[in-house]
């Protein structure tokens, strides 16, 4: 195979070597493009651009496989914590327990969030969506943590604060929408069964069901990193600016509330939930989302990348009938969901553009059985996601990346002359 790509511009001959990655992805790198013939690439929406190496997750959308740091997502969703993951997202290699210990110690020790940081809580509106929360407050630690460092170990210490209190803020995020008073960090307590307490504690201790726990943390470990997704790309460009890591991170949390995005597993409910008030004619919700004059959209359906099953959502969708049982739950719903999954693959409008379920599309199902309402489901997506965005972030920060800066196509008006207030008709 030909190492290296021609362009043929203005009668001249360019080279560009090619990149393979180790799972055999090939890209051709035009670092020199715009230098070597004035020419740029346009690609609305990066298709077909890659924009940077990385070491951390390997997904190949055509066979629907995804692994991190070489481990597949169903030997980790399967066999290990998420804190364990979150390691590995991390450090490149799984802990051994007495890593794992250090570890877990180590976010313990940084899990105090400033009482201050209620008040500013408190004066939000109950009415306040819990993206828009968990985005003002990630932002608002800013003002009661450094995220400024010199050295890797205190930028390890800076990741370490985040991870231990963003889970708290999510979970107020929870209790606001409730009306609830706030709960804190539990130190002895594991991580995943921290959030659970976080976000269901109300003063008593609850009960930490080794299913719902095991649920949870199958949940987040599904969630967590997902190479150059929209939210991950605007963690990397807003650090690539040397922002600190905690603005870095809100502004991912503002990018993953888009229906497009993360927000798709809050709109997948409530599209469920409008079919079953409907009376549940999946057929008829499958032509209004192949009607182009008709802009509903199937949620949870589709993928950038994944052009055959999400296998996040192959997971997922076993979880589901685990948990419902367990909790003796007939949820209608799940019922519909399935209906549409079979509709939609059997039909040609979504063979065709190779539309399939996505990790959305059945989340939302377990985190209502978990008693978890519609507006949190994208926060919960966002505590899976959050060691994706800081091992990404730590990755394009310790390269030292330029700043990221696209260039574009003018197709504006061409100069002018200025035409005075008086003058203008
Ligand atoms: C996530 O990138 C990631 O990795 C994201 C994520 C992660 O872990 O970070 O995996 C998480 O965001 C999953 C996706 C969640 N979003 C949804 O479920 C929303 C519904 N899906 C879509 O809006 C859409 O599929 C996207 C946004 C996910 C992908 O859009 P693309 O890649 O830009 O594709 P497109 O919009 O160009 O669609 C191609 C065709 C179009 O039809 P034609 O113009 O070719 O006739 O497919 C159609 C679209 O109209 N299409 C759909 C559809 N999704 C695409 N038609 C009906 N229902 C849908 N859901």
């Amino acid at each position: 195979m030909s190492q290296s790509v021609k362009v043929i511009y203005n009668n001249k001959e360019f080279e560009y070597q090619l990149i393979e990655g180790t799972m055999g992805d090939i890209a051709f790198d035009i670092s020199n493009l715009r230098s070597d013939t004035g020419l740029i690439t346009l690609d609305v929406g990066y298709k077909n651009t890659g924009a940077t190496k990385s070491d951390i997750t390997f997904l190949d959308g055509e066979l629907g496989k995804l692994e991190h740091r070489g481990y597949t997502i169903e030997d980790l969703a399967g066999k290990a914590s998420f804190v364990g993951v979150i390691y590995l997202l991390l450090y490149g290699e799984l802990p051994n327990k007495n890593k794992l210990e250090e570890f877990q110690n180590k976010i313990k020790a940084k899990s105090g969030v400033n009482k201050s940081l209620e008040v500013i809580f408190n004066s939000f509106p109950q009415s306040t969506h819990p993206m828009a929360l968990l985005a003002s407050l990630t932002n608002a630690l800013c003002a009661f943590e450094s995220d400024e460092f010199k050295t890797n170990e205190e930028m390890d210490d800076v990741i370490i604060t985040l991870l231990a209190q963003f889970p708290v803020i999510a979970s107020w995020a929870f209790k606001k929408t409730k009306g609830l008073p706030v709960n804190y960090y539990d130190t002895n307590l594991d991580y995943v069964s921290n959030i659970y307490q976080l976000l269901f504690s109300e003063g008593n201790e609850v009960e930490l069901d080794t299913d719902v726990i095991e649920a949870l943390n199958k949940l987040l470990i599904l969630h967590a990193d997902h190479e150059q997704n929209c939210s991950t790309s605007t963690v990397r460009m807003v650090g690539s600016s040397h922002a600190g890591l905690f603005t870095s991170v809100a502004a991912g949390v503002s990018a993953l509330w888009g229906p497009r995005h993360g927000g798709a597993n809050q709109a997948v409910i409530e599209m469920l939930e409008k079919i079953k008030a409907d009376g549940g004619d999946s057929q008829k919700w499958i032509n209004k989302a192949k009607d182009k004059n008709d802009n509903f959209r199937l949620m949870g359906f589709g993928h950038r990348v994944y052009k055959n099953f999400d296998p996040r959502a192959k997971i997922i969708k076993n979880a589901v009938e685990i948990i419902l049982n367990k909790l003796n739950i007939q949820d209608e719903v799940v019922d519909i969901a399935k209906k549409l999954e079979q509709a939609a693959l059997e039909d040609e409008y979504f063979i065709k553009r190779k539309l399939y379920p996505n990790v959305d599309f059945y989340s939302g199902i377990i985190y209502k059985a978990l008693g978890i309402n519609n507006e949190m489901f994208t926060v919960m997506f966002a505590l899976g996601r959050l060691p994706g965005w800081i091992a990404q972030w730590k990755e394009m920060r310790l390269e030292d990346q330029p700043i990221g800066r696209p260039r574009q196509v003018y197709t504006g008006y061409a100069t002018r002359p200025y035409v005075a207030l008086e003058d203008r008709k």
